[in-house]
């Protein structure tokens, strides 16, 4: 056997001001699986992480709970260690970005920038907020959108139509901390000097090492330009006061910008670990390391760890990642988590509601295949698919199996190791092995299904109840109940990174050893003895799900929105701002107004004989009377579930006479771009609205 690697593994670490949801999960998750992996594979692999502690939102967010930050820090870290225990994520170490370590490190490395001429100071203007005294960063800004003119806008882009622009281009802007009109003022700032033809020529050579997933190296190609194009400006890393953050060492009253510590606190985690256990440091940070460096973000992130964080490590003498992986986002049945759906859903409310988190691991594990495409959590499929694949495939094997030899046979273990059965179990380990390795679990786990596919053919052929019926004691009996049981340790083996605590529970019934990879050649023995076989995982009742959906409309209707708007990654150039503002894909506020739209209560819905897409409605608009609309989303709803429904119409499209009738309007419903009918959503206003209300 080669020697073992040493590696270095991360996730992001999640800020300290919100609660851990299953978006968050997909990473975690998605990275304990490859970690578990590479130890079970006898690799040296270490996992750290840490809570992202410092900015502003964090500030403001401890000021108005009444608390210190370091209070909030320290209460979060709490509740995100118990979250991510509760879904068995096994850490190395979980830190804070707020310590000594990070502190150390980010000076060092901010001190070496310095001494490579890669850090500028330079005047910049921004909005302050005079009855808070502090600036104020984009998102704590609001306005009117300069495009369109809705109201509460915040300082980057408008949700309304979409423009993106600079703060100052708002109208009337306020501050969203204090509601006081905020000043133009200016700040002397520190750059890290990203346009220095030194950081593209590295970055341009990093790109290309080959070692990036694709969709990664062709955003970082987008970043760069082309070879002689100069496109990546300077990266302003200070704040001013008032920050929870770090002070800049020699600059006054200035703080490190959350983001320049926040990767920094990757190596403040593991130098802490390595302090604790014996770990040197240096061996897998230095210039020139010959360990493995491998951190997993979501896509969203990847500009801070694919540009700014190789390039502070390069010019610092440390080591570059050994690669980035990225994967996309979640959505629950095919949309964005959402709070008045009830699919925004933390952590803690699928633990406390009963559920168990090895359903999630194994079903986030079936979606992943180390791409950076978004993945959906079906939650009708999260049902079948774990009960079909965990309990009606895997656990069925033990559970159809196990009785007959602790009856029969006083739980004793005899096959022919050479058996049909368990060689093709066992040969399946090395490209089990290999999907593992590379983040393609899906793939994994329907390799390793169709082995219990297999299994479960050649059980139900030999038929072990049928046998035990004339004979409980037959030798043929034993056999294939043994080579069952083998089959089975097999598959618990593959499915142990997915499935830690079940592989444990499963180890102890049959009374072996906790299992890695080195263990698939040793088999059960002849004359092992099993332990009883007591029920190893329940199915998941469709009832659990139903109310873990109502936990997180009831609990989070009742706080209000915990998710921080995002700091914005790239600052918007002013210049970039301006072109858009001739494109003409744009149309003006008037365009839009002369759009009726308005809120209709759904008063009737029918089929309609002779036609296979439509729906008759006969819509309630108020004191603007009634109309009848067919609309063309038979394929999505029935009709006798519109009934009652508010909904949203255009009210003056000229009407329309069709086959069946007038139609007097249109019913809005999103659909993708192609206009695929097989998913269809009718918009519903939120409660309060009232037939006839204008939607503007
Ligand atoms: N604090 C920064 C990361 C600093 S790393 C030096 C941050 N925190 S976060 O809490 O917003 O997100 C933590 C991780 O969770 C990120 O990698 C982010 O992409 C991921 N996710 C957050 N929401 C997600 C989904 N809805 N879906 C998938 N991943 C998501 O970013
Ligand atoms: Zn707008």
């Amino acid at each position: 056997m080669t020697a073992p690697r040493k590696i270095l593994v991360t996730s992001a670490l999640p800020y300290a001001n919100g609660a851990i949801h299953l978006g968050h999960l997909v990473e975690y998750i998605q990275t304990d699986i490859w970690v578990r992996f590479q130890k079970m594979r006898g690799h040296n692999c270490h996992y750290v992480c840490a809570d992202d502690t410092h900015g502003t939102p964090i500030m403001l967010r401890a000021e108005k709970e009444g608390i210190t930050p370091e209070q909030l820090i320290a209460r979060v870290h709490g509740e995100h260690s118990r979250d991510f225990a509760g879904f068995h994520i096994a850490f190395d170490n979980y830190y804070s970005t707020h310590s000594d370590e990070t502190r150390t490190h980010a000076e060092d490395i901010y001190a070496k920038l310095q001494t490579a001429g890669l850090i500028e100071t330079r005047a910049i203007e921004q909005f302050y907020d005079p009855v808070k005294e502090m600036f104020l960063p984009d998102r704590f800004i609001k306005g009117e959108c300069p495009k369109c003119g809705a109201k509460d806008q915040y300082g980057d882009n408008c949700e309304v139509c979409g423009a993106a622009y600079a703060p100052a281009e708002l109208k009337n802007p306020y501050s969203a901390v204090s509601g006081a009109k905020p000043e133009m003022r200016n700040s002397e700032h520190y750059f890290f000097k990203l346009s220095d033809p030194r950081c593209q020529a590295f970055l341009r050579e990093w790109t290309r090492g080959g070692q990036l997933q694709a969709e990664a190296a062709n955003k970082m190609q987008e970043w760069l330009g082309a070879d002689g194009e100069n496109k990546l400006s300077d990266w302003d890393i200070s704040r001013d006061a008032p920050y929870f953050g770090f002070r800049i060492p020699g600059a006054d009253n200035k703080f490190f910008y959350v983001w320049l510590d926040a990767p920094v606190g990757y190596m403040g985690s593991f130098q802490n670990l390595a302090n604790r256990v014996g770990l040197n440091f240096d061996e897998y940070w230095q210039d020139g390391s010959e360990t493995e460096l491998y951190h997993f973000i979501g896509k969203d992130i990847l500009y801070f760890h694919a540009l700014f964080w190789p390039a502070m490590l390069k010019f610092s003498g440390h080591r570059t990642p050994t690669n980035v992986f990225a994967h996309g986002f979640l959505t629950v049945d095919g949309a964005k988590m959402s709070k008045s759906r009830g699919t925004f859903i933390t952590a803690e409310s699928y633990l406390t509601t009963g559920l168990n988190p090895e359903w999630l691991r194994y079903y986030f594990a079936a979606k992943l295949n180390g791409s950076m495409e978004d993945i959906d959590l079906s939650l009708d499929d999260f049902i079948a698919r774990v009960n079909s694949d965990l309990i009606g495939k895997y656990i069925n094997i033990a559970s159809r199996c196990a009785g007959f030899l602790t009856k029969g046979f006083g739980g004793k273990i005899a096959f022919d190791a050479d058996a049909d059965l368990v060689a093709m179990a066992r040969a399946g380990s090395d490209t089990i092995a290999e999907c593992y390795e590379q983040r393609d679990y899906g793939r994994a786990l329907r390799e390793i299904m169709a082995i219990a596919d297999r299994a479960n053919g050649v059980i139900a052929s030999v038929a072990p109840w049928t046998i035990a019926k004339q004979d409980p004691t037959s030798p043929a009996l034993q056999a294939i109940c043994s080579e069952a049981l083998e089959v089975f340790r097999l598959l618990t083996l593959y499915l142990k990174p997915v499935l830690p605590k079940l592989a444990e529970q499963v180890e102890s019934f049959l009374g072996i050893p906790a299992q890695g990879w080195a263990e698939v050649p040793v088999h059960l023995t002849k004359g092992h003895l099993i332990n009883n076989y007591s029920h190893l995982m329940q199915r998941i009742d469709p009832k659990q799900v139903e109310a873990l959906v109502a936990a997180n409309r009831d609990s989070l209707a009742a706080t209000p929105a915990v998710e921080p708007k995002k700091e914005k990654k790239v600052e918007a150039k002013p210049e970039q701002v301006a072109a858009t503002s001739n494109d003409n894909a744009f149309i003006s506020i008037d365009d839009f107004m002369k759009i009726d739209l308005r809120i209709a209560k759904i008063a009737n819905a029918e089929h309609v004989e002779g036609a296979d897409k439509l729906i008759r409605l006969q819509l309630d608009l108020g004191a603007l009377g009634t109309r009848q609309v067919f609309a063309g989303i038979k394929s999505a709803y029935d009709p006798a579930l519109l009934i009652g429904r508010l909904t949203v119409m255009v009210a003056n499209l000229a009407p329309r006479k069709m086959k069946f009738g007038m139609s007097e309007g249109m019913v809005l419903a999103a659909s993708d771009t192609e206009g695929n009918t097989s998913g269809l959503y009718i918009l519903s206003p939120d409660s309060g609205a009232t037939p006839g209300m204008k939607v503007k």
